[in-house]
């Protein structure tokens, strides 16, 4: 069944621990932090101070989309927010081996983002070596934007990468996903979907969660 990571970027800030106890009731697998830094994206979100506060509350594993230049700088700072996964966009690192195994020698699991013009096949030569993909269906930086469709045969190039290189690669995608862009995902093969606006502007998130979570394909 498809794993569902509902975005805390769409909650209401001055609620955010009612959004993560909203988050800890549900189905949903992961909780994913947006964190942006003004540079690589033109837009300036959550900090470490604000995920540790997450954390002491937090009963799904973190998933922190780090949307900053040169993210490597961080590795040890998201670690002891206590985060679980830990995702790096390949644009903006620029030795990502090295980032991708300083992640994982901290016990995180470690992703690679890619922005939507970036090509899969860059990928070719760290698929073994990561434990994520993150697929960008929108331009990073802001919530509530429309899905790009070339996104889903993405997931599909991406699948078939993972499996002809044996990599053990989670596939998630993230931005503009609702009930009406996550079927072509699931089916090309996504096993993540993030969702932002269309779970937190939900009149029932939790059941929007569920909705998600239980996708069918045809
Ligand atoms: C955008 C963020 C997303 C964002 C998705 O840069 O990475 O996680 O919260 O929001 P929606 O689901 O509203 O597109
Ligand atoms: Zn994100």
């Amino acid at each position: 069944m498809i794993q569902v990571a509902p975005s805390l970027l769409a909650a209401d800030f001055a609620r955010l621990g009612e959004a993560v106890e909203t988050v800890n009731r549900s189905e949903a697998s992961l909780i994913h932090i947006d964190v942006m830094d003004g540079l690589f994206v033109p837009n300036i979100t959550i900090g470490f101070p604000i995920i540790s506060s997450i954390k002491t509350i937090a009963r799904k594993p973190l998933d922190v989309h780090m949307m900053v230049t040169d993210p490597g700088r961080f590795v040890s700072q998201v670690r002891d927010c206590g985060a679980e996964i830990m995702n790096v966009h390949y644009e903006a690192s620029t030795h990502l081996d090295r980032d991708i195994h300083a992640i994982k020698a901290t016990g995180m699991k470690a992703g690679v983002t890619l922005n939507p013009a970036t090509p899969v096949g860059l990928l070719e030569d760290i698929i073994t070596e990561v434990d994520m993909v993150l697929l960008m269906s929108v331009n990073p930086g802001f919530g509530g934007q429309k899905f790009i469709a070339n996104t889903v045969s993405k997931v599909a190039r991406l699948k078939q990468l993972i499996v002809s290189t044996g990599s053990h690669a989670v596939i998630e995608v993230d931005g503009g996903v609702d009930l009406n862009t996550a079927p072509a995902l699931v089916e090309a093969g996504a096993d993540v979907l993030v969702a932002g606006s269309y779970v937190f502007r939900a009149a029932d998130p939790i059941d929007a969660i569920d909705r998600l979570r239980h996708i069918s394909t045809h």
